[in-house]
């Protein structure tokens, strides 16, 4: 049946209508809040305001635990750690340090918000002092000279470390976002070897190397110090890669997966959906936050309308959960408008 007996518009008439077709529904719940801690020594050079994320702060572990909790108020799932640490070194032992900035963050939300989810991302690019998400090595390169790549199967052991301590400080969650090969059963193996057997992944399965990270490395000061991630993240050209990154981090025992960015890459969100039954997180990255701030402070969008119209759009392609910096306007936007 066609025009004139369908017509579209019919079930689109009314607000009643439209509500009880609608497909795709987003919840505060389904939200992750990402949170930059700040070592103390830090703080003062760390409390102004963001210039690439307006509106983001860097948060130190008291401040992080205040803001967790308006989170927790506003009905988001959970927040995301990632530390700035005082002192960096060529192998990022702060990452793995009892006393790290995530870890005694995590202690600390657990202390006082027991019941908001935490979970910690798990690199060694925050605490590297050449900003890489790995050890590096020495190979030789194509001109005869050596150069310095990533070490993978030696920064597996770190990354493996990194994550035990995150989960030994009660992080509900570790999140690996490094890319390196292997490192989620290396994690998977650690954890269980330590008693963590029930501390879930959520696998950055399919990370590309992208530029919008840009206002990420600015902010949590992980930028390489020389080269770029081109060696270790996707390119993201590679559909049919990415679907294979998602697949072996599924197969290494992931519990849940991600894509990342998210804007431009519905393709793979739908993708992975139908190729896993793993929950899916979509990470709505730093540089996608700063575009549409950037667009609403020129006048050019509707913040309220946009933002929510893309968070939408992800749920649509299927993805579970959503990280993201707009998560807290979101859950006020959302509450207000049910
Ligand atoms: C650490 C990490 C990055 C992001 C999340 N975890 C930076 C990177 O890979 O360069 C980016 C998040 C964002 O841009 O919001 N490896």
């Amino acid at each position: 049946m066609a025009f004139p007996e369908t017509r579209m518009r019919r079930l689109r008439a009314s607000a009643a209508l439209r509500g009880l077709v609608r497909e795709t529904e987003l919840r505060p719940a389904q939200l992750v809040l990402p949170l930059f801690v700040v070592d103390e020594a830090l703080a003062a050079a760390t409390s102004e305001p963001l210039a690439t994320m307006p509106g983001i702060r860097r948060f130190t572990v008291a401040a992080a635990v205040e803001e967790a909790r308006e989170a927790r108020a506003l009905g988001i799932g959970a927040v995301l750690l990632f530390g700035i640490p005082a002192e960096k070194d060529p192998e990022g032992s702060a990452a793995w340090s009892q006393d790290g900035v995530v870890q005694r963050c995590l202690e600390e939300l657990k202390r006082q918000l027991p019941e908001l989810l935490a979970m910690s991302d798990v690199c060694l690019c925050e605490y590297t002092d050449h900003g890489h998400c790995g050890v590096l090595e020495e190979v030789l390169g194509p001109d005869g000279r050596t150069v310095a790549r990533v070490d993978n199967d030696a920064s597996l052991e770190l990354l493996a470390r990194t994550a035990v301590s995150h989960a030994s400080a009660g992080a509900d969650i570790v999140a690996p976002s490094d890319m390196m090969d292997g490192r989620v059963g290396a994690i998977r193996a650690a954890l269980d070897a330590e008693g963590f057997q029930d501390t879930p992944i959520l696998s950055y399965s399919t990370k590309f190397a992208s530029a919008f990270y840009g206002p990420f490395r600015d902010v949590s000061a992980s930028a390489p110090a020389f080269g770029d991630r081109r060696g270790y993240q996707l390119d993201p050209a590679n559909g049919r890669q990415a679907l294979r990154e998602a697949l072996l981090d599924a197969g290494e025992g992931a519990d849940m997966l991600m894509v990342k960015p998210a804007l431009a890459y519905g393709d793979l969100i739908a993708a992975v959906r139908r190729a896993t039954e793993l929950p899916l997180a979509a990470y709505n990255v730093s540089g996608e936050y700063a575009m549409v701030k950037a667009a609403a402070a020129a006048g050019q969008l509707d913040e309220r309308a946009a933002v929510l119209e893309l968070l939408t759009s992800l749920r649509r392609a299927g993805a579970d959960v959503i990280i993201t910096y707009h998560a807290k306007d979101a859950a006020r936007w959302l509450t207000e408008q049910s």
